[in-house]
């Protein structure tokens, strides 16, 4: 087992770096992909950037050059379902690209022209075993399993949340889930995303938004290293 852990922003992997021993690091397309062993188990921890795009990229590259079995995603989100907070959790359990719209032909919205579903699923056992962590670390924190929609596009307002709760049913929004997912698919890779709500993704107090997101990212890359210790397949 080597468990690729992605996080877009800084503050979504930093605590993961220290906290693991690093054996090498090597950087490609611009990416640093630190491999090491956390709480005993291979892992690859890697900044991707914000976004699809690297998103998608930082996946085929711990597939190609680094021979991983499972991808794991953590960081912040937007909240677009009421019961989720600032500071609560979610772990995906399918993940969907809300950017995507080939509805003119027919397609459901956010379904990939050649895929069967616009949902991509995430693996059962990665997501239950977060699910338990989660709620076992910090029982105070709301965390349920659901649905992660991404796109390119940070949500802050209500008419375009209400539009993501309406179309996708999605549980929060974040702009790398969804990319992760299907290259993980595509490549056969097992995965899972877990993310702390940073923002009620409405516009409403933006101006706190840095130090939720700093709050919230540590706390995910918690849960993360918690799951690592306990998840073995
Ligand atoms: N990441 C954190 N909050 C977000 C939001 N409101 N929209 C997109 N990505 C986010």
């Amino acid at each position: 087992m080597k468990i690729g852990i992605i996080g877009a922003m800084e503050s979504e992997v930093s605590a993961l770096k220290e906290t693991m021993q690093v054996n090498s690091v090597t950087t490609k397309a611009g990416m640093d992909f630190y491999e090491g062993v956390l709480e005993q188990t291979p892992v690859v921890v890697v900044q991707s950037g914000i976004g699809k795009v690297n998103a998608a990229m930082c996946v085929q590259i711990l597939a190609d050059l680094f021979d991983i079995t499972h991808v794991m995603n953590t960081g912040v989100a937007g909240s677009l379902n009421a019961k989720l907070n600032i500071g609560d959790i979610l772990v995906s359990e399918k993940a969907i690209q809300h950017d995507m719209d080939v509805t003119i032909f027919g397609y459901a919205p956010g379904q990939v022209p050649g895929t069967k579903s616009r949902d991509f699923i995430a693996d059962p056992a990665m997501a239950d075993a977060a699910l338990t962590v989660c709620g076992q670390v910090n029982p105070d924190v709301t965390t349920i399993k659901g649905c992660v929609v991404s796109g390119d596009q940070f949500i802050s307002s209500a008419e375009v949340k209400d539009r993501l709760i309406r179309e996708f049913h999605g549980d929060c929004a974040e702009m790398e889930g969804a990319s992760i997912a299907q290259a993980a698919t595509l490549n056969g890779l097992p995965f899972v995303v877990i993310r702390a709500i940073s923002d009620k993704a409405d516009g409403s107090a933006e101006m706190d938004y840095p130090t939720f997101e700093k709050q919230a990212a540590e706390h995910c890359a918690k849960m993360v290293v918690e799951f690592v210790k306990t998840f073995h397949e």
